[in-house]
């Protein structure tokens, strides 16, 4: 095993969906799936390419709804690429597999270097065997460059072979069965070029509605003469090579492609840009060695070890399929994370709340992506402005999920494919995910001092989803309390009250709770600032004294439901009904997606003390101890340890772990308490998608949420890390399984901090080359570290100073 590679051998057509989300590659500006390129869209394969932030929106009916849905568009396929010894049959991984004649087939992901290796023995009806080796990238070099580089060698036989090479527009958004009956087919095509460079195919595309003009140029060249034939049909264009091939002389077929949009800058117009970018190309091994060199030195940003092979391998992967969703890359492309990453159509490539689990990795290694996330947000304060004053309020309402303009873009129907029904769907009402956001920026300007950002754009944002959520609460007299009435927390399978006719649940515990944080926290912003700027923004914000004073209020008077001792996941919480966990199990298996079970019973989750993901717990995640401590405790409300061991003892065993992301939060609160729990936790989170845990859900996209929050549960949790009134935390809490866990960091301006925690010892330095010390703190002591020197101390098990959780 190789912390590296991930690696299939033989061909297995039923795993094909899945080994392409988990081998697709990108760059951050686009992704190809890891689909073969002989391959189209057949029920086994799907080649899939899509370009951040392009979306186009189709109208669709739905249950008799008139609706439109925005998808990220499936792009044109620039991998093409078949062969053929002349007469014979194009080879065909399936067929050759079902008539026995696919000799061997291993496919190689190298996370190290971004290449996607194939390897192919294949005997054609004729008897003739041939070798096939394969190298792609999408160069992280170049983000408008990808190649695809074939090796043939004829085992057995000599003759004219032919080549296929295309490009191939004719794709649709037909990724996911759920979406296969609403419309698909997002581009318009241009009649096809011929470009007078021969060795070049031009396709030139247009999205439906939101009219991104797309261009993908593609060269191809044989390292033996080929005589050379061009076809073109309506949004495809190819060309057929053909040469001669000798017994046991290799003969290599390099495709170098360039993608550009109308999006781009620095262009005039893309199908020039591409034509340009493919003809000035170097040959594969040029494009290779700097993709490589690319590929190092995020590598040398993202170091992470541990001594623990299976889990190294698995967190590199998480790393690297991360950095291709968001890199250097897409920071000037005005782009957010899809929780499904680039890399299928689930959710059609929406924005959620997930940023929650990306960004602090992203923070601590490379904090101009995490701004870029951020300014994502910015940019879209006018959108959610409007949605909050449509909705009779002030302030910003941020879509539960976004896509091009920051319009809410969540469907209002759903269809449970258990019942075949369509059902509505209130998931809009996750107003939370605002809350998110701010918290989001407060944390990044922690971590990074970023005082600019804050002054610029942060505390603006902060405050006008302050000014939503303080608008939102509703004072009640008789109690002297404000709630949030109408909402949905994280847990999506309780959107409304089983007797009420309307939906949306009243005062969700995460809710309530994170609005005061984010209250007082957009009030500390707002004091953070110079005074000028203060009083500019106040100006331009008209945000007066009394508003102010009654962000304060509801701070101070907001209401939290309590039921058994332990803080109810909502009001009216407690009456619901106990789930027969035990007969659901024994009946059903998995019962993840409860949801679906119940309603194609005639039921619904909305009845149970049952929960798809952590909510409640989602405050022992985000705030630390101390942060959710003080709120409760000036609130007026119990609050501590015993509450905190209470509540998760209570919500866990209710919590069937629908979401990627319910795991991973919880192996992370239960890290501090029950450290072999939280371990096996963890791991079912780490390879929920390299084993497609939820079965059938990664081959649609991987799990960007759960593959970056893995990754930061070994970087904050573990090591123990917080960021907090510009002091770095440590405090370690390894589990026993590992031995030792090596970071390099990035914190306020220093670039080079190397922290080593081993079950035994805990060890900071701080890379020569930094301009000054670093400071850090480790239970009571105060550290000062200067460059080119380090710091070590005895690391005593129950000594670790703070319980770390939140960044
Ligand atoms: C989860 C959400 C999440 C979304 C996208 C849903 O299944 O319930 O919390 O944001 O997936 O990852």
């Amino acid at each position: 095993m190789d912390r590296w590679i991930l690696s299939y051998d033989g061909y297995d057509p039923d795993a094909e969906g899945l080994r392409e989300a988990l081998c697709t590659l990108g760059n951050g500006y686009f992704a190809t799936r890891g689909a073969a390129p002989e391959s189209s869209a057949d029920g086994v394969h799907y080649p899939g390419t899509y370009i951040a932030g392009c979306y186009d929106r189709l109208p669709v009916e739905m249950d008799g709804l008139q609706a439109d849905n925005a998808d990220l568009v499936n792009m044109p396929n620039w991998l093409p690429l078949a062969f053929r010894p002349a007469g014979g049959d194009w080879f065909d991984p399936d067929r050759a597999h079902r008539e026995g004649r696919l000799l061997s087939y291993r496919q190689e992901l190298d996370l190290r270097r971004g290449v996607l290796t194939r390897l192919v023995r294949v005997r054609d009806t004729r008897g003739r065997t041939s070798r096939v080796a394969q190298r792609r990238i999408v160069s992280m070099d170049d983000p408008h460059l990808a190649a695809l580089e074939t090796t043939i060698v004829a085992e057995d036989w000599s003759g004219p072979i032919e080549i296929l090479s295309a490009v191939d527009g004719r794709v649709v958004n037909a990724g996911v069965e759920r979406y296969r009956n609403l419309p698909q087919k997002h581009l318009d095509h241009e009649k096809s070029l011929r470009p007078s460079d021969p060795e070049l195919l031009l396709l030139r595309s247009t999205t439906t509605s939101s009219r991104i003009g797309v261009a993908v140029a593609a060269r191809t060249r044989v390292s033996l003469p080929a005589e050379r034939t061009h076809h073109a049909e309506a949004g495809w264009t190819g060309q057929n090579l053909t040469t001669d091939i000798r017994e046991g002389e290799p003969v290599t077929i390099e495709k170098i492609a360039a993608v550009f949009t109308s999006r781009d800058r620095a262009i005039e117009e893309p199908a020039q840009a591409a034509l340009a970018a493919a003809a000035c190309a170097g040959g594969f091994d040029a494009l290779l060695e700097r993709h490589t060199l690319a590929w190092s030195r995020l590598w040398r940003r993202c170091q992470l070890s541990v001594d623990h092979i299976d889990v190294q391998r698995v967190l590199n992967l998480h790393i690297f399929h991360l950095l291709q969703t968001v890199s250097e890359h897409s920071v000037d492309l005005d782009v957010g994370v899809p929780a499904r990453g680039l890399h299928g159509e689930a959710y059609r490539g929406h924005v959620f709340w997930d940023e929650l689990f990306i960004l602090p990795f992203l923070t601590m290694r490379f904090p101009e992506i995490a701004r870029a996330l951020l300014m994502y947000r910015w940019r879209r304060l006018p959108e959610a402005r409007r949605a909050a004053s449509r909705a009779g309020h002030r302030g910003a309402m941020y879509p539960w999920q976004s896509a091009a303009d920051g319009r809410e873009e969540t469907q209002r129907v759903h269809l449970n494919p258990r019942s075949g029904r369509w059902l509505p769907d209130h998931s809009h009402l996750q107003r939370h995910v605002g809350l998110t956001i701010a918290h989001n920026v407060w944390r990044y300007y922690e971590a990074t001092g970023d005082t600019g950002f804050l002054a610029e754009y942060g505390t603006e944002i902060m405050l006008e989803i302050a000014r939503f959520f303080a608008d939102l609460a509703a004072y009640d007299r008789s109690t002297d309390r404000y709630g949030i009435h109408g909402v949905m927390g994280p847990d999506e399978y309780h959107d409304a009250y089983p007797e009420r006719d309307t939906p949306g649940l009243d005062d969700n515990a995460y809710t309530n709770v994170l609005t005061v944080w984010v209250l007082r926290r957009a009030l500390d912003a707002l004091t953070a600032l110079p005074e000028d700027r203060r009083a500019e923004l106040r100006e331009r914000l008209a945000l007066t004294r009394e508003e102010i004073t009654r962000f304060e209020d509801v701070a101070r008077k907001m209401y939290v439901p309590f039921h058994d001792g332990v803080i109810s996941q909502f009001d009216g919480y407690a009456d619901l009904a106990e789930l027969d966990w035990a007969r659901y199990r024994e009946r059903y298996g998995d019962i993840r997606r409860l949801d679906r079970i119940l309603e194609a019973e005639g039921d619904s989750t909305n009845r149970y003390k049952a929960s798809k993901q952590a909510d409640v717990l989602m405050l022992f995640y985000v705030l630390s101890p101390g942060e959710l401590d003080d709120i409760l405790r000036e609130l007026g409300y119990e609050h501590g340890p015993a509450l905190a061991a209470r509540t998760i003892d209570y919500y866990l065993p209710r919590t069937c772990d629908g979401s990627t992301l319910s795991s991973l939060v919880h192996a992370w609160i239960l890290a501090h308490t029950d450290g072999e729990t939280a371990w096996r936790i963890f791991l079912e989170s780490l390879f929920s998608d390299i084993t497609d845990a939820q079965q059938g859900t990664t081959p649609e996209g991987v799990h960007l949420g759960a593959m970056a929050g893995t990754v930061d549960l070994v970087q904050r949790c573990h090591a123990g890390i917080t960021t907090r009134g510009g002091t770095l935390n440590v405090a370690p809490r390894l589990p026993s399984a590992i031995g030792e866990l090596r970071l390099g960091l990035r914190y306020r301006g220093h670039w080079g901090i190397d922290l080593t925690c081993r079950q035994d010892l805990i060890r900071v330095a701080l890379r020569p080359g930094t301009t000054s010390p670093i400071r850090i703190r480790y239970g009571d002591e105060d550290v000062e570290i200067h460059p080119g020197t380090s710091w070590e101390s005895p690391l005593q098990h129950g000594r670790s100073p703070q319980t770390p959780t939140g960044l």
